[in-house]
C-alpha cells in the first residue's frame, strides 16, 4: 500500500473509531458507534450518488463506481472476515437467527404502505404533482423489488436448503399447510368490508369495532378506518380477544390510518 492510500485509510479509520468525549478528549468509540457510523455514512453517499446517476457529467457515474468498489464492498469483506464470526457465535447462543428476516418483512411492509399511499394519492393529483409522485412510485417499486429479490434468495439458498436436509417429509407438509393456512387468513380480501369510525363519536368508536368483530365469521374481516393510529384498540384485542384475531396496517397515516382486522380460522 502506498503511504498516500496508507494515511487516507487510517484518516477513514480515524473517523469511524475515534471520538470525542465529553471532556473533548479524543477516545476510542465503541465498536457499535464505529459501524453505526460508518453505515450511516455509507447509506447518505449511496442515496446521493443514486439520485445524481443519470444526470451529468461522466465523472459523477465513475465516483459513484468508486465509491461501490472502494468503499461498499470493502465495508462488507471486513464485516465477514472479522463480525460475522462473532456475530454466528452470539446467535447461536443468545439470538434469534431470522431476526434478520423479520426486518426484512418490516421494510417491505413499510415499501407497500408508502405505494399505497401514492398510488391513492394520483387519482386525484393534478397534472402539476403527477410526474414527481410517478417518479416517486417508480423509485419505491425498484427498491422494493431490491428488498424482496434479496429476501427470497436467502429464504431460498439459506433456509429451505436446511428443512430439505433436515426435516422429515411429514413436517415439511405440516409447515407447509400452516403457512398456506395463514396466507389465506391475511390475504386481503377485495370484498372486505369497510368500517370508518372517523364520523362516529369516539365513545362510540370501540363497541361499534366489537360489534363489528363478534359478527365476523372465521377467517372473515373488516378494514378499520380511522384518523389516528388504533393501536389502544389493538390492546384490547389483545385482552380481550387473545389469538381470534389478526391485525394488519393497510395505511399508517398520517391523515387517515387503515386496519384490517380479522377473525382467525
Ligand atoms: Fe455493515
Ligand atoms: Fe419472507
Amino acid at each position: 500500500m502506498t503511504q498516500a492510500l496508507l494515511l487516507i485509510r487510517t484518516k477513514m479509520y480515524n473517523r469511524y473509531i475515534l471520538r470525542k468525549n465529553r471532556k473533548g478528549n479524543v477516545v476510542m468509540g465503541t465498536l457499535t458507534e464505529a459501524i453505526q457510523r460508518h453505515h450511516l455514512s455509507l447509506a447518505k453517499t449511496l442515496a446521493a450518488h443514486a439520485r445524481g446517476v443519470d444526470g451529468e457529467p461522466d465523472s459523477e457515474r465513475d465516483s459513484f463506481v468508486a465509491f461501490l468498489k472502494g468503499d461498499l464492498l470493502p465495508h462488507a469483506r471486513g464485516e465477514e472476515r472479522h463480525l460475522y464470526e462473532s456475530i454466528d457465535a452470539l446467535v447461536r447462543e443468545h439470538g434469534r437467527p431470522t431476526a434478520t428476516m423479520m426486518v426484512d418483512h418490516e421494510f417491505i411492509t413499510a415499501y407497500v404502505t408508502k405505494i399505497e399511499g401514492i398510488t391513492r394519492q394520483l387519482k386525484t393529483a393534478g397534472d402539476g404533482d403527477r410526474p414527481r409522485l410517478l417518479r416517486q412510485l417508480r423509485e419505491l417499486s425498484l427498491q422494493l423489488d431490491a428488498i424482496v429479490q434479496l429476501h427470497l434468495a436467502k429464504e431460498e439458498r439459506v433456509y429451505l436448503p436446511l428443512l430439505e436436509r433436515y426435516v422429515d417429509e411429514a413436517r415439511q407438509r405440516e409447515i407447509l399447510h400452516a403457512v398456506h393456512e395463514t396466507y389465506e387468513e391475511e390475504r386481503i380480501m377485495p370484498n372486505d368490508r369497510p368500517l370508518d369510525v372517523r364520523n362516529v363519536v369516539p365513545r362510540e368508536r370501540h363497541t361499534l369495532i366489537f360489534d363489528t368483530f363478534a359478527a365476523l365469521k372465521p377467517g372473515d374481516a373488516f378494514v378499520l378506518i380511522n384518523d389516528h393510529d388504533p393501536r389502544p384498540l389493538y390492546y384490547q384485542f389483545e385482552v380481550e380477544h387473545t389469538g381470534q384475531f389478526s391485525w394488519d396496517y393497510l395505511e399508517q397515516g398520517p391523515e387517515v390510518w387503515r386496519v384490517r382486522i380479522g377473525r382467525r380460522g
